[in-house]
């Protein structure tokens, strides 16, 4: 059992209760859960039936998410739980919108993801106006997390950001900078975004996270196994982040931007590759669990 709670808030990265439990056992504790499409096609109801030959209908697949987050929603702590709009490169703001306010009436601790793209933003400006609490998905660059922050502002709730990490380390990238770059330009700010460190692949990464400052981070149960079997490290005054791939090949640094949080959000360039790739996985992993309709 972890005794030393670290500041940063740990979310589990999954889609299955049972797993968040066994999580909660190892931990003593779980301040959220973050879920999203791939994650949910990877849960074993789903998976169960997808094996006998059921593959769902749209609607089946909306109300086995609902059943799944409504058996987190109660294990969680004040990180609550974040569910993901299905999204592709083509959905409008109103469609995303009209998701994510019937999601958020699932669960009383619900957060919306929304992904960080042109329609995402306008969707959680939307929300964030009628009180809805939003997660920003897929954020890639510091750009992006600027406009989060300017779109965003005035909500009466913390507002999460997700960069993520490993997905940037996987094509050369020092993840961890964008958490670091994202923590500082946020300095300037009013505190009203936290930043929630995704698509963590190790302890490093939690580590690092840790000592950022990141005021959440979302963690698979794999790594939260190695954090434990360890047993608990955290990081020290003189910690220093080795920014490495898993062949030992150092990740190329992304350099700080002095960006004005206070221009409008619409004026940040959002564009970024793995934002667009991001999605089309999203909707890759949700269409191999659908029924065609005829
Ligand atoms: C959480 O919100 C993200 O969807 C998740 O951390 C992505 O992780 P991955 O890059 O390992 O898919």
């Amino acid at each position: 059992m972890l005794t030393n709670k670290p500041k940063t808030k740990i979310l589990v990265d999954g889609g299955d209760p049972e797993e968040t439990l066994g999580i909660k056992s190892l931990l003593g504790f779980v301040d959220g859960q973050t879920t999203n499409p791939s994650l949910i096609a990877k849960n074993p109801e789903i998976q169960k039936r997808l094996a006998a030959g059921h593959l769902l209908s749209a609607q089946e697949e909306t109300d086995e998410y609902k059943k799944i987050v409504q058996s987190i929603s109660p294990l969680v702590g004040d990180a609550g739980v974040s569910i993901e709009v299905f999204a592709d490169l083509d959905s409008r703001a109103d469609e995303m919108l009209a998701q994510g306010q019937e999601m958020f009436t699932w669960i009383p601790n619900a957060y919306v993801k929304y992904p960080c793209t042109h329609e995402g933003l306008r969707a959680a400006e939307m929300s964030v106006q009628k009180g809805i609490r939003v997660n920003m998905t897929l954020c890639f660059s510091q750009e992006q997390a600027a406009a989060v922050y300017a779109a965003t502002k005035g909500s009466k709730e913390p507002v999460y950001v997700s960069p993520f990490v490993g997905r940037l380390d996987d094509r050369g990238e020092d993840g961890m900078d964008l958490v670091r770059n994202i923590k500082k330009m946020y300095e300037r700010g009013d505190g009203h975004v936290h930043v929630l460190a995704a698509s963590i692949r190790t302890i490093d990464h939690l580590l690092c996270s840790f000592f950022l400052g990141a005021e959440l981070a979302t963690v698979p149960n794999k790594v939260l196994q190695e954090w434990a079997a360890a047993d608990f490290p955290m990081p020290d005054h003189d910690f220093t982040y080795k920014a490495v791939d898993a062949k030992g090949k150092s990740l190329k640094p992304i350099a700080y931007k002095d960006l004005d949080l206070n221009l409008p959000w619409e004026s940040f360039d959002l564009a970024h590759e793995l934002t667009s790739k991001g999605i089309q996985k999203f909707v890759a992993d949700y269409q191999s669990t659908l029924r065609r309709s005829a």
